[in-house]
Formats: structure tokens, sequence, C-alpha cells
């Protein structure tokens, strides 16, 4: 590699002096934006002491090249005026380019309290910004002596065995006073939805989320200053059974039968005098059944509208029959914020046909395999019941299928009251589904009766993928549908199933591609909280989080390295180097507990692991050789790069020992691993895909043995006619390895592959989320077996990750974590026309877009404001390339470029870049 930097020093003065020549031109234009406290906008109830502040710099897009040189923070208590008087921290101005995660360093946090900042930066151009708009955060309760609630149950008789009725709650109270604000802080033992004045309080649903709850309670905090009224007010909660006491919870070990479900609510009231006061749940309030007889996560809901509690959540209302509720003491040590972000209803969408099965069943197909629920809104009569009983797929007849969802029911029953119009959407249950059956309609029913409510955790979008292949733009599609539907508060596996459990195998897989695709950083956060929480005192980790099957269910590699592998990914993508010190501890613990499965030499031989799950085997011809991977190998491997990973986290953190610790042992599982599974010639002892890819993706190998093991994974798929055979640890990696290796071709191969297995197969058959399984309906039409057959499972979607890094070239930078730096390297393939891609990071958008036509290369590229990239051609020809219509090679003194013999590397700064390149013919 050499490197052409003549005239440099010149170019750099005149640099200075354009941008001191601009900069007095946009002087006051400059303001801060998109200010966020702990990845959220103005987070309420917060607990995290010293919460991190994060910004982005305001700048006309084509202003290339800047930088942040300094930022001023400033954190006031109680209004945004930031008088001397009333700030809490002023960090003066600090020379720096950091303008993400910056620590609050001020006076300690106090409970209730909330906090206005703003924030200024200086840029490299000379330019000073405006102060931003305030921004906020509110600090929830930090104590468990804040709490003034009791925990109470309803006196309703429980019915030992499911369903029990949901529980309503009611409490009145008179407010005497003109008041300033009002917050309620709540939480329940199973699921609650809670009104004011017959007004839904928040927009959450499934609150207040999925913990292990013997270890962890989240609460929320609202803002219901706007909803509570001078006078009279009437409180109402409903209770479901969910994740805590209802089906699911009946596999764990901790069954919640006899158990009721509880509340613990408090409001806090601030008047305009400078008083307060609280409300709070206590021996008081009342209690009564209502409408939902049953709802159940797996089940569904029964509802008989005729028996609505009419005024129940408003005042006034003539409870004299309800009755009471009993106080419990379940502490208040186990509560905690809210770190995540809440699940909401997320869009709406009308079904495209409904229609007669060849059984005569009337069914609704909402054209998408979505999660949610069923807004049913119908003029029906007294009485009338409605059945709608929920489908992923219907069979190769067209007759609708259930027999996939194992014990689920996913059925909703309703019975219409006396309503005019019946509008119902269930409470405390959702459904995984495409198809509805409907049954007791009266009449015709028409799509108006229905609108699916798509329902998930409130992610935002911050990827986008888009290509001149229908079928790839498919494929993203259902990768993103696939991530939404099972980020339903937790990373489950599927959202149909008697299952949607928090599987640790999963998540860790499709952990990268979840970031390109959805800001995933606060929901991860919390996520991985619950992890730590339910780690072993071994240092195993459950296979799923949180752990519903129980200790015994732990400790699979490719699973449990999800300890490791996920914080690892927080900090590539969001720069988080808090979750690493937070996670330190945990992470080296899983790998003490691997550990202790070696024995004399470091090859994990002992406990038990699910390898590669769900490899190609196929279904009839045993013949054609299937992709099994010997689980000891995979394991060892898997040992092998979690280790190198928290010898990576413990250089950042400085943890001088610990580094020399776990280069020690990666070096001894390498040469364990390479005496092991490597043949002399080079040959491993299991010569499968995933084998190959583990082994080269983890760098296992020594250079020796690369070349070897390229020949042997590219020899298999070219043997299976450009065919994977991995399963959920292999399919990740493969196409990275073979672009890294110079095998593109290969990796678009597989990619555009149509037939069984492959990515493109399941849309050959109508998918429109990513299966369980390669082939969840074989090419014969019938189905997998149905005791392991989802079609909303996301683990092979693990392939988006290369899409946006390989086609659209989009990479992060490890020594610059957060795309402070990161890499723009497309692969243009004849097979594509163009491709578009853009990422919002924690800077701002970052844009990748080629297009192809004839000779010609065009590349639309945006970098943000305070980052840097290196965009890397597949060139060694400057000439051939110009940058805003001017040749590159006259404007070279504009750039750093390097270039290699093949490639050509240049280094961007902040700004919006068109470059044409002219291909050679071969
Ligand atoms: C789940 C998976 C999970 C697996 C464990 C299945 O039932 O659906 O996705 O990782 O069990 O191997």
């Amino acid at each position: 590699m050499y490197r052409k930097n003549k005239n440099k020093r010149r170019f750099a003065k005149i640099i200075v002096l354009l941008s001191l020549l601009s900069a007095s031109v946009l002087h006051a234009e400059i303001q801060p934006y998109k200010l966020v406290c702990e990845y959220k906008v103005n987070p309420l109830g917060i607990d995290v002491l010293n919460p991190r502040l994060s910004w982005m710099l305001s700048s006309d897009p084509a202003d290339r090249n800047v930088i942040q040189t300094a930022y001023q923070v400033q954190v006031c208590l109680d209004k945004a005026t930031f008088n001397s008087s009333n700030l809490v921290w002023e960090s003066g101005k600090i020379i720096s380019d950091q303008s993400t995660h910056i620590v609050y360093n001020g006076l300690p946090v106090v409970s209730l309290k909330r906090y206005y900042w703003r924030i200024k930066y200086w840029d490299n151009k000379g330019r000073e910004s405006k102060w931003s708009q305030p921004s906020f955060w509110e600090m929830g309760l930090l104590k468990s002596t804040d709490w003034k609630a009791k925990w109470i149950e309803a006196d309703i008789p429980l019915n030992n065995g499911l369903p029990n009725p949901c529980p309503y709650l009611r409490k009145e109270i008179n407010v005497l006073k003109k008041i300033k604000s009002a917050r309620l802080y709540i939480t329940s033992l199973g699921l609650y939805e809670v009104y004011l004045n017959s007004n839904r309080i928040g927009k959450e649903v499934l609150t207040p989320g999925w913990t292990n709850y013997e270890k962890r309670i989240q609460y929320q905090t609202y803002d219901i200053t706007s909803l509570l009224k001078q006078g009279a007010n009437s409180f109402g909660v409903i209770l479901g059974d969910g994740w805590f006491k209802g089906n699911i919870s009946r596999k764990t070990e901790n069954v919640k039968n006899i158990q009721k479900l509880a509340l613990l609510f408090q409001v806090h009231i601030e008047f305009v005098d400078g008083e307060s006061k609280y409300i709070i749940s206590d021996n008081s309030w009342k209690s009564s059944v209502g409408p939902i007889k049953m709802s159940d996560i797996y089940n569904g809901e029964s509802y008989d509208a005729r028996d609505i509690l009419t005024g129940w959540n408003t005042p006034g209302y003539d409870d004299s029959n309800w009755l009471g509720v009993t106080i419990r003491d379940y502490g208040y040590t186990n509560l905690v914020a809210t770190a995540g972000v809440p699940v909401t209803r997320i869009k709406e969408i009308k079904p495209t046909q409904i229609f007669y099965t060849p059984r005569h069943d009337l069914v609704i197909d909402m054209g998408q395999n979505m999660v949610g629920w069923i807004r049913l809104s119908a003029s029906l009569n007294r009485g009338d019941k409605i059945v709608l009983t929920h489908a992923e797929v219907l069979d190769k007849d067209g007759n609708f299928y259930t027999e996939n969802l194992r014990d689920a029911k996913q059925k909703i029953e309703y019975i219409a009251g006396d309503d005019l119009v019946d509008v119902y959407e269930p409470h405390f249950t959702f459904q995984g589904f495409r198809f509805v059956k409907i049954e007791g309609f009266p009449g015709k029913p028409s799509p108006d009766n229905f609108t699916g409510i798509v329902v998930h955790s409130e992610i935002d979008q911050t990827g986008f993928f888009e290509c001149s292949s229908t079928m790839i733009n498919q494929l993203q599609s259902n990768i993103q549908w696939s991530q939404c539907g099972n980020f339903v508060d937790i990373p489950t596996d599927c959202p149909q199933r008697d299952e949607r459990f928090g599987w640790t195998g999963d998540a860790q897989v499709f952990s990268s591609t979840a970031c390109f695709n959805f800001d995933c950083s606060a929901f991860y956060t919390r996520w991985l909280q619950d992890l730590k929480a339910d780690q072993l005192m071994n240092g195993s980790v459950p296979h799923e989080i949180p752990n519903v099957l129980g200790k015994r269910h732990s400790g699979s590699t490719g699973w449990g390295d999800a300890a490791v592998i996920i914080p690892w990914i927080m900090y590539l993508k969001y720069g988080d180097k808090r979750i690493l010190e937070e996670h330190y501890e945990s992470m080296k613990r899983w790998i003490q507990f691997l550990l202790t499965l070696t024995d004399t030499d470091m090859v994990i031989r002992k406990g038990f692991h699910y390898g590669d799950w769900l490899f190609f085997i196929h279904p009839t011809d045993w013949n054609v050789k299937p992709g099994y991977t010997d689980v000891d190998l995979i394991a060892t491997a898997f040992f092998f790069y979690s280790t190198g990973l928290v010898e990576k986290t413990a250089r950042i953190l400085n943890k001088t020992e610990d580094i020399i610790y776990f280069k020690e042992l990666q070096n001894k599982i390498k040469s364990s691993f390479n005496k092991e599974f490597i043949t002399p010639n080079g040959r491993l002892s299991s010569n499968s895909q995933t084998a190959y890819v583990l082994a080269l993706q983890f760098k296992l190998l020594d250079s020796a043995d690369i070349e070897p093991a390229v020949r042997y994974l590219t020899e298999d798929i070219k043997k299976r006619e450009f065919h994977l055979s991995t399963g959920f640890l292999g399919t990740p990696y493969l196409c990275h390895v073979l672009s890294q290796n110079g095998y593109n071709d290969y990796a678009y191969k597989l990619l555009f592959q149509r037939t069984y297995p492959s990515w493109l197969y399941p849309i050959t058959r109508g998918a429109t989320t990513i299966w369980e399984r390669w082939d969840g309906i074989k090419p014969d039409s019938t189905f997998q077996d149905p005791a392991m057959n989802s079609f909303n499972h996301y683990a092979y979607g693990a392939i988006g990750d290369w899409i946006y890094s390989n086609i659209a070239g989009l990479q992060e930078d490890e020594d610059y974590p957060g795309y402070k730096h990161f890499i723009i390297r497309p692969i243009i393939t004849d097979s594509l026309s163009y491709a578009k891609s853009y990422f919002n990071s924690m800077y701002g958008t970052i844009r990748s877009e080629w297009s192809r036509s004839g000779n010609q290369i065009e590349l639309n590229i945006t970098v943000p404001p305070n980052t840097r990239a290196t965009l890397i051609l597949k060139t060694s020809e400057i000439e051939s390339i110009t940058e805003g219509g001017k040749l590159l090679s006259d404007v070279f003194e504009s750039y750093d470029i390097t270039f290699s013999d093949t490639e050509c590397n240049i280094s961007l700064g902040s700004g919006i870049y068109n470059f044409k390149q002219e291909r050679k013919q071969n």
C-alpha cells in the first residue's frame, strides 16, 4: 500500500481559510438536535444515577468535514431557565469531539425530580452553535422508601385451575386544590391496564412487561397532569394473567397458580401552592369481576360485553356491591424503572380478502403474517357470539391450519352486549397470524369489520435497504416483520405457538441485523439486565431470558454466549462502553463457566449444547449429505470467540491482568481446537459448511489452514449446487466468510438461490416473515413437523447483516465504535442494477447507494457530521473516478486516498458525495 499525499499541506491551508470564511456566514445557523438521555427523548421515571446524554450536530449535509471540537452542557432543576441558581451541572467548555454518551456529572440526582438540559457545541469550522432547545429527564423512585403504596389483590375467590376472570379495581378521590403536576408510578404482578376518568392512561400495552418477577419488576411512570381534575376523579385498573400467571408461566418451575394478581399504584400530585399529596393502592380500593372472562397470552381472550361495567372508571359509579381488596407484602426491593421501550399499537392493516376455504371455513387474509390482534367493529345483537381463531398459514389444499401452534389456542371469543356498534380489542394477549377464521358472524362480514392492530416494542426504524431484486426486497421486508413480531417486550423466538420465549441463541445470532433495522439500544439494554439477573451462580446462562424452563435448562454454547456477544454488538453499534462495564463481570463469569466444561485441554466435551440448531437435513433423500457439525467443535469455537470478545473488552476497560489472562486462554483454546478438529491436511473433523464458517469467521485457523478451509467450504457449496446446509449458528456468518475470502460471487449465488434450502425458497412459497426452518413448507407442499414449525422466527433473518454490510457495504469500525468512523465497501454485482440503503446512527443518517448503468457505477454516499468514513472501491485506478463531476485525480488533494493492488480507499469527512466510476470490461 502506498499513499499519494502530495500537496496535502497546501490543501489543508486552503481548507482552514475557506472554513473561516464560511464560519462567519453560517455562524448563527447551527444548533444541536435529537437530544437523547439514555437513548430516549425526554424520558420519565428513570433510575440511572448518572444518565448519559447524546445529541446530533446540525449542519448543512453538503457542508463537508464537520467535526465537533468542544461542547458545553448545562443541567438545571425544575424549570428550563438555566440560571446559575438552579444549575446542578455546568460542564464548562470541554474540548472534545464526543457527542454521544456524555455522562451527567453534576449534583447527585433525587427521586421524582425533573432535570432540564441543554447543550451547545463548537466545530472545526470555527463555529459556535446556538444552545439546543431544552430537553429533560425525570427521575423515578430511587429508594424502596419512596414507595408509599401497598401491594393489593382483589378479594375475588380464585379458581385454582386456569382460567380466571380479570379483576377490575377502582378508587375514587377528590382533589381539592389546583394541580401543578401529577405522576402515576404503577406496576403489577400480572399485566395491567389503567384508566383515569374513563381515559386510558398511556399508550402502552402488555405492561409492566416480562421480567423474572422474583428478581426484577419494572414499574412505569405516566404524566397524568392533564387527565387529573380538581374535584372528583376515578381511577380504574384491570389486571390480567399475562406472563406472570397465565399458561406461559405454567412452563416454569415457579408456577404462580395459587398466587393472585397484584397491583402497586402510587400517584404523586404537586399542587400550585407548593404542597404535595400521594394517592396509593391500599385497603380502601374496591374490586369486581367484569366482562373479561379469560385472557391469556397463548390462548386469547373471552369477553362478554353483556357484563360490561358501565361507568366503572368514572366518578360517582355505584360500587356498593363490589368486593374489597387485601394488602400483601411483596416488598419494594425488586422494583426497577423501565429501561426498555414500551410495547404499543404500532400500526393498523386491513384484510386483503375474506373467503371460504375448501372446508367451508370463513377466513380473513391479512395479507401479511403479523403480530398483535384484530379489532372487531360490527353492529351485533345482544348475545351474538363471534369467535376468531388465528393461524399463520393455510395448508396445501387451502384449508385453515393451526397444528403448528401446538397448545396455543390463539382464540378470541366475543359476546355482544347492548352497544349499538360493538368495537372490541383484546386486552392481555397477542396473536401471531396472517389468517383469521371467523365463526358466528351474523350475515356477511366485510373487511370493514376487521382491522389488524400491529403490536410490538416501540423500536424506531433505523435501517432501510432496497435493491433492484423484488425477491431480495421481500426478504428484507420479511426480516423486518419478523423482528417486529418478535420484539414484544423481550426478544422472542416466535410469537404464535405455546412458546414465545426469550431464547438467547436466537437473540444472539440476530442481534447485529436487529440493530441495523431498528434502534435496539434501549431494548437490549433492558433485556441484558434481565440476562444478568438470571445468570446462575456458576456463571451459566439460561437458554431463555427470562428463565422460564428452570435452572437445568442452561449453559448451551451459541445460546449463553449472548451474555458476551450482545453487549459487544451494543458497543459496536452504539459506542456503548457503559454496557461493557456493566456486563463485564457477567461476561467473564460465562467464560469461567465454559472453562468448567473442559478437561485437560481446552476442548469443550461436556454439558448440553444445541449445536447448529435446525441445520439442513434432506426430508426424504438420505443420500444427500446433511449439514451436521460436531457439537464439541461448535462449542469450542464459541468458547474461543467469546473469550476473544472478553479480551477485547478487557482492553477497552483497561483491565491489564485480564487482557493477559484472556489472551492466553484464547491461545490455548485455539491450539486445542486445532489439535482436536483439524487434520494435518487442513480438513475439519466435521466437513460441514458450519464447521468451516465458524473456524474462518472466528479466526481459529493458522494461516496455512485458511486456503484449504475456504476450498473445502466452497467445494461443498458447489457440490450442493449453491445451496446452504447451515443451521442457526453457521447461517449468520456464511456469506461474511465467503466475502472475506474472495468469494462474493458464491455469497450472491447463495443469496439469490430460490430452491430449497435457501433464503428465497420460503418467498417462492408466499412467505411474508422468516421461517423457523428452511423447509417449513416442503417442496412437495406438505408441512414440516408441526411440533416445531413456526413461520415467524427471525434467526435465519441474520442474513440481513450481510445485506447491509456487503451489498450496501456499511461496516462498523471496532476502533471507532458507534459509527464514529465507519467503512463503506459495497460489493457491486451484475445481478443487481442498484442497491440503496441508509442507517440512522447516533450521529445522523449514513447513506450508501449504488447503481450500475452500462460500464458506469454511481455511488451516493452521506457521511453525517462528527464522523468519518472510508470508502473502499474495487479499483486501483483513481483516473476512472469522479466525485461531484470532477475527476478525482484533479481534486486529489481534497482526499486522503490509499491504494492496494485491487482497491482504493478514500477517506471521507462528513458531507454528501456523488462518485462515478467507469468499470473496465474484462
Ligand atoms: C425455539 C428456538 C430455540 C430452540 C432451542 C426452540 O423451540 O423455538 O428458536 O432456540 O428451541 O434450540
